[in-house]
Parts: structure tokens; C-alpha cells; sequence
């Protein structure tokens, strides 16, 4: 078994991630360790209930006195309709303010529940299950939470951090292809701008393992742990993302889920470090082979066309725009750019 432990400097919250083939077997006595009431509400979509829910109600069965809440799959469910729905289905079963969530789910039950964790009662405590990569790789990490507002992504939000999370990559068995994609591009992200590493495992492999995933959130829990509240260092976690924001939108000539136009927003970024002189130009091609390796997207767009539109990218503050850029694997930079140059 793999263990992060995640210890926030100067805040109270500390919590572990752990990470091995099976470990949902232990999820029983895994929650008691950090949870000591007996009640406990699993909150989770449509799709993996129909895959996982018997089976963790099983598991907690003789411990817990056990309730749902199933909400109907997609990035719709991450609307203050469905987190109303939700507090007062919560709210019927008479849940108590120190009483468990548990999001059984991907991003999207994720960013749900510890919505909900963080704002009813002002505050639950709740466990994490993420069953998809993007979920494990990603939003696992970081205490994130929050919902969307009409078309507006993630615009209304809290930090707030679980109290354990346990990663079984056995659970991706059943996860789509695409969505598998979709995890990958943030892994390799981590890859590239924090453990050179990991790109010769994901050489050298032909599977992604427990020790891939400990290594690639070992990056993401380096940037996130001295940059809490997301100031400065965890930009780097947008490497690839400036430019393949601007595709997952560009509907016209792209359908791509958002890892998959990381993929190819890092290929841009590459390309785009190659031309100023600061990133080493063996990346492009060693990037691209092991995208290919993995069935992932590798479509060759030219970065020029789609810099002038980064100014309209709403993570970008007024006047100067903040690149990801990689020296080489594992080396990262911020590389300011006036918005008067573009
Ligand atoms: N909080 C953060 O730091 C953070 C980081 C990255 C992304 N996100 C958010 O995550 C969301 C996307 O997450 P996602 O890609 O996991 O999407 P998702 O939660 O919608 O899951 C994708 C699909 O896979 C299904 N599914 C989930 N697990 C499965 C399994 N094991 N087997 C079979 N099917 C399964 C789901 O029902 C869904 O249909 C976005 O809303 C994004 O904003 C949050
Ligand atoms: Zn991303």
C-alpha cells in the first residue's frame, strides 16, 4: 500500500490518502479509524451506483447505520439544484452536524459532496472514493470543492479537505476508455513538470500501477501543500491547460474531454517553450511517443493560432498572463507574458 499523508502548514487539518489494489476491502475500518459516529451518508451518481453501491453498502453494513443520496450522473450534477436537492434529502434524513459524508464517485460526485461538506451545517466531516482517474490524479488532492453556476465552471466553491481518501485503482476496470484518457493527461501533466521519473516508468510499463498513481499525486501534494489557497506554485498544475482550455472550447474543430486537450496543450506548450529557447527540444518528440503509447490524442496544432485567445481566459488576472512552461521533464517555470506583446 501507498500513503500521503497530507499536513497543511499552519491549519489543523491533516488527512492520509491511501492507495492500493483492494483497499475499498478495508473501507470499514479505515472510516472508523478517523470517524467515531455510526451513521453515515454515501452520496454518489446513478452510473457508479449501479457498479459499486451494493458493495460498499455491504462492506459498511455491520459497522455503520448506512444512507444514500444518488444523483444523476454528468457535469449537470454540479449545479445548485442538484446540491439543494441534495442538502434536503440529507436534511430529511435528519443528518447531525458531526455525522459522515462519503463521495462514491468521479470528479463530479467529488466537487459535489465536498460542496456540501463544507457548507452544510458549515461544515461536515466526509471520506473520499475516487472512482475515476481524473478523480485519483487529480481532484483527490487539494480540497477543492464546489459547484457551477449556468455555463460558469466552478464559480461558486469552498477548500475543504476529507478526512482520508482511498484510492482502489481496481475500481477503473469498468471506467470508459475516454474517461480513462481523461485521468491520463493529468497524470502525465504531473509528469511533466514535476518528476522526470514517472516518464521513464510510463516508458518502460505498458499499465498504470499503484506506484505511477503514489508518484504522479506525490507531485500534485508538493505543489498544493506550501500554496493552500492556490497563490502561486500550483499554477504550475495548469501546464498544458491555457492552451487546451482553448480547444476543449473550440467545439467546431474539437470533441475532446478535458485531459485529452491537456494532451495536446502540453505538445502546444512545448512547442510554444521550444520557440523562446527555454524548453529542450527532445521533449516534443518523447511526449508525443508516449502519448501515442497510451492511445491518447496527439493531434499537431499550431500554438500561434490559439495565443492571441489567451487573453480572454478568465484564469488569467488583467495585464500579464502567467505560461506554464517546462525546462525539460520535471523542471517547470512560470513565464510572464504582457497581454500588450500578444
Ligand atoms: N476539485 C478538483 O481539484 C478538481 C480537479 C479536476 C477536475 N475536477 C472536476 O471533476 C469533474 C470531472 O470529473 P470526472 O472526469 O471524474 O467526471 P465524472 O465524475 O462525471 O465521471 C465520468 C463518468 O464516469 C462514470 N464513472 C465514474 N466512476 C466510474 C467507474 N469506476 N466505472 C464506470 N463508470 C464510472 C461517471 O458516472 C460519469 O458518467 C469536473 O466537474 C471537474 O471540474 C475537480
Ligand atoms: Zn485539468
Amino acid at each position: 500500500m501507498e500513503k500521503i499523508k497530507m499536513d497543511f502548514m499552519g491549519s489543523h487539518h491533516s488527512y492520509e490518502i491511501l492507495i492500493d489494489n483492494g483497499i475499498l476491502d478495508e473501507l470499514a475500518s479505515r472510516i472508523k479509524a478517523v470517524y467515531s459516529h455510526y451513521k453515515v451518508y454515501i452520496i454518489t451518481d446513478k452510473n457508479v451506483a449501479s457498479y459499486y453501491l451494493e458493495y460498499i453498502k455491504n462492506l459498511l453494513k455491520d459497522d455503520f447505520i448506512v444512507n444514500e443520496v444518488i444523483v444523476d450522473g454528468g457535469e449537470e450534477a454540479k449545479s445548485l439544484q442538484v446540491y439543494q436537492d441534495v442538502c434536503l434529502q440529507l436534511l430529511n434524513m435528519n443528518i447531525r452536524r458531526n455525522e459522515l459524508l462519503i463521495a462514491l464517485g468521479g470528479g463530479v460526485v467529488g466537487d459535489l459532496t465536498g460542496f456540501i461538506a463544507a457548507t452544510l451545517y458549515r461544515g461536515l466531516p466526509y471520506v473520499s472514493i475516487p472512482t475515476t482517474l481524473l478523480a485519483q490524479m487529480d481532484s483527490s488532492i487539494g480540497g477543492k470543492t464546489g459547484v457551477n453556476l449556468g455555463n460558469m465552471k466552478n464559480v461558486l466553491g469552498a477548500f475543504k479537505q476529507p478526512s482520508l481518501v482511498l484510492i482502489d485503482p481496481l475500481v477503473l476496470k469498468t471506467l470508459p476508455r475516454r474517461h480513462y484518457n481523461n485521468g491520463m493527461g493529468e497524470l502525465i501533466k504531473h509528469a511533466c513538470i514535476g518528476n522526470a521519473n514517472i516518464i521513464k516508468m510510463l516508458y518502460q510499463q505498458d499499465e498504470i500501477d499503484t506506484k505511477i498513481i503514489y508518484q504522479s499525486l506525490m507531485v500534485k501534494r508538493r505543489f498544493v501543500l506550501n500554496d493552500e489557497f492556490d497563490q502561486k506554485e500550483r499554477m504550475k498544475l495548469n501546464f498544458g491547460h491555457t492552451f487546451g482550455h482553448l480547444l476543449e472550447l473550440d467545439k467546431k474543430r474539437f470533441d475532446l474531454l478535458h485531459g485529452e486537450a491537456v494532451c495536446i496543450g502540453m505538445l502546444m506548450a512545448i512547442q510554444f517553450g521550444i520557440d523562446l529557447g527555454i524548453t529542450e527540444q527532445s521533449c516534443y518528440q518523447k511526449l508525443q511517443y508516449i502519448l501515442e503509447k497510451y492511445q491518447l490524442p496527439t493531434t499537431k496544432v499550431n500554438y500561434q493560432e490559439y495565443l492571441p485567445l489567451i487573453t480572454k481566459d478568465k484564469k488569467n488576472l488583467a495585464g500579464t498572463i502567467h505560461f506554464i512552461l517546462i525546462k525539460d521533464f520535471g523542471q517547470s517555470l512560470i513565464y510572464d507574458i504582457f497581454e500588450s506583446d500578444l
